[in-house]
């Protein structure tokens, strides 16, 4: 039997102003991206947008539905608008915001289990390659993450498959 830890790597910062430029733009195009939310239900807006590696930008939001499961989370949104889009582009960044007129959020939002996995399937369909997440809450605290693998540790991916 051995005990073991593990990390998770991430960075918090307390001003839009300490990220690169990109990143501030990105963050702003998440919040516009919470205008084309469609969420009766929850009240609850959460906005996304991705950078692609040409420079393109795509965006997402939450889009509900009376029958809940079949909501859709801005994530999901956003990587599938990439990926039927710009479907040779690679996802370089995503940026996510939430805003709700029912209480102050105080913390950045943080993405679904099944939107976590979506993240892991759209690394893998890019050969691997990681995109930066960018977790933003309306007060301006900011998570970023360099890996998926850091928002959802011991994940099943395509590797499981092939007994890898
Ligand atoms: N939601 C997202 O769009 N992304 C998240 O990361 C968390 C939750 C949506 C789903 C639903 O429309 C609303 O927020 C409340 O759960």
């Amino acid at each position: 039997m051995k005990q073991k830890q593990l990390t998770i790597n991430y960075t918090e910062y307390t001003d839009l102003n300490q990220l690169p430029d990109d990143e501030q733009q990105l963050i702003i195009k998440a919040v516009e991206a919470l205008n084309t939310s469609y969420s009766p239900y929850s009240q609850f807006k959460v906005g996304a947008a991705i950078q692609l590696a040409s420079g393109n930008i795509v965006i997402g939001s939450n889009q509900e539905n009376s029958v809940s499961p079949v909501c859709i989370c801005a994530e999901r949104v956003a990587i599938f608008n990439a990926k039927v889009t710009y479907p040779d582009d690679i996802i370089e960044k995503i940026a996510i915001t939430a805003s709700t007129q029912n209480f102050e959020i105080e913390n950045p939002v943080t993405p679904c289990g099944s939107c976590r996995q979506v993240m892991v399937e759209a690394v893998n369909r890019q050969k691997g390659k990681e995109f930066k997440i960018i977790l933003h809450s309306p007060n301006n605290r900011i998570l970023v993450f360099n890996s998926v693998n850091d928002m959802l540790p011991f994940n099943f991916n395509e590797k499981r498959l092939q007994n890898v």
